[in-house]
């Protein structure tokens, strides 16, 4: 059959509501044009994120019953360990309450100022971690993967040559640690072939640095890998993802993706000496290692999750989905980063409104205009969340892409639900040319796109 269908049936419903295109005037004014701020009742369809917002199956809701939330010594943690072991091949499995715990932890045990962390891109709050620490967080993505358009396969990859480079000027000493982030989130959610993971991890391995994934999407990209890289179609998915991470020392999973609960993470690597470390620090701020920032119920509904995850039904129709949104929105006009990433359509945003400056945040106006439009909540991804201010003259020093991420929760929406998608993004994109821009009224010195406060330039839904 050509119809590639959820391959679930729906035993729990949850409604949403729509408004009213006044209401949702009233309620972005309130939120100072924000939409982290808005309540999420007041969002038809949220693609803030697909992190956390997975549907869990009935399996990981039995797990949740079966919970056993002893302080020490579960047998929750264990099936929560063999699960992650398992799969990704670590002697030491570290739970986190979610994914920036993991990498506090692992930062906060690593790094000290004067050191350099390299990734293919990092995530924000794997960057702000990285500051917390005093080292310095080094983007190293391929070129390609900063053009939009360009439809190539692997547009995750970490730059080898700048990799190298990088080593030379600062030396390995000053490396505790490389990162790729698999699929490359920030970087619009596009897949690291098995051959960059390879290359990359042989620089590292000759230099003496450890390589860690960030893991969140790590099925996706296996995925991917399966669909687009020569010698992997016969293969499992589990097969490609234990050789990928036999590349790797250690990993940072947040497994509110790719773990498909709702809360949850994991630190994990090979070196016993630095575990001892890092559950020290576990026990200070996370909990017990035997649950870390978690319940019983977590590990379990984490130990269903991770091998549901793997199930070649569910990537199939998961990538189709996204992909059906991107190209649905694409067929229409709209720019998109191409090819469709693992969890999110990214729209361009400076060649959706090429007539508003970088500083004046294209995304964000179009984050608002498609909540205005259809009630829609997506995020920017763009000079809000990685730009800055210029200390002496205040002017915004723009980010390296201006996109907007629409972020689809995993097994939520059907397919009537992105068809209306499409009609609203493609609905804001015909009115384009009114739409303007937005500056800061408010902003945080770090992370600051969760909490800022923005002011229209022109006419909102005109
Ligand atoms: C690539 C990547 N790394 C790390 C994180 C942080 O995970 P968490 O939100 O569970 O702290 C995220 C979350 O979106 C992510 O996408």
């Amino acid at each position: 059959m050509k119809t590639i269908i959820e391959p679930f049936k729906i035993k729990v419903v949850e409604p949403i509501r729509m408004t009213t295109r006044e209401e949702r005037f009233e309620y972005l004014k309130a939120a100072g044009y924000n939409v982290f701020k808005l309540r999420s009742d007041d969002v038809l369809i949220d693609l803030l994120t697909d992190s956390g917002t997975s549907a869990m199956s009935s399996q990981q809701w039995a797990g949740v019953m079966r919970g056993d939330e002893a302080y020490a010594g579960s047998p929750s943690f264990f099936r929560f360990e063999d699960a992650v072991q398992d799969i990704f091949g670590f002697d030491h499995v570290i739970p986190t309450h979610q994914g920036r715990a993991a990498e506090r932890i692992l930062f906060s045990t690593v790094c000290q100022p004067g050191h350099v962390v390299p990734n293919n891109t990092h995530f924000d709050t794997t960057r702000a971690n990285i500051e917390a620490s005093g080292a310095k967080a080094v983007d190293l993505p391929v070129p390609e993967g900063l053009v939009p358009s360009d439809p190539r396969p692997f547009k995750g990859n970490m730059d080898v040559e700048k990799l190298k480079a990088l080593i030379s000027e600062v030396g390995a000493g000053a490396i505790p640690l490389c990162m790729l982030t698999i699929t490359n989130n920030t970087g619009g959610g596009q897949p690291v072939s098995m051959k960059n993971i390879r290359e990359v991890s042989e620089v590292c391995r000759g230099k003496g640095i450890p390589l860690y994934i960030d893991a969140c999407r790590f099925a996706e990209n296996a995925y991917f890998i399966k669909l687009r890289e020569e010698g992997y179609q016969d293969m499992d998915v589990k097969e490609i993802v234990q050789e990928i991470f036999s590349h790797a020392d250690g990993c940072t999973m947040s497994a509110k993706k790719d773990g498909l609960a709702n809360i949850g993470g994991f630190l994990a690597t090979n070196d016993e000496r630095l575990a001892r470390r890092e559950k020290d620090l576990l026990i200070l701020t996370e909990g017990y290692p035997t649950y870390g920032g978690m319940a019983g119920r977590d590990l379990e509904a984490i130990a269903v999750g991770l091998k549901e995850v793997l199930q070649e039904d569910y990537l199939e129709y998961r990538l189709a989905s996204v992909r059906y949104l991107g190209e649905h929105i694409s067929a229409e006009g709209v720019p998109i980063v191409q090819p469709p990433g693992g969890h999110a359509v990214y729209i361009d945003a400076a060649a959706f409104l090429p007539h508003v400056e970088p500083s004046d945040l294209p995304g964000q106006s179009i984050v608002v205009e498609l909540y205005v439009e259809g009630g829609i909540r997506g995020v920017e991804v763009g000079t809000v969340m990685f730009g800055r201010q210029d200390p002496d003259t205040g002017e915004e020093i723009p980010a390296a892409m201006e996109l907007v991420r629409l972020a689809m929760p995993r097994r939520v929406y059907t397919q009537s639900h992105v068809d209306y998608l499409v009609e609203v993004i493609v609905a804001v994109y015909r009115r384009r040319n009114a739409v303007g821009g937005f500056r800061f009224a408010y902003q945080a010195p770090a992370l600051r796109h969760f909490t800022a406060e923005f002011e229209p330039l022109y006419d909102v839904g005109s």
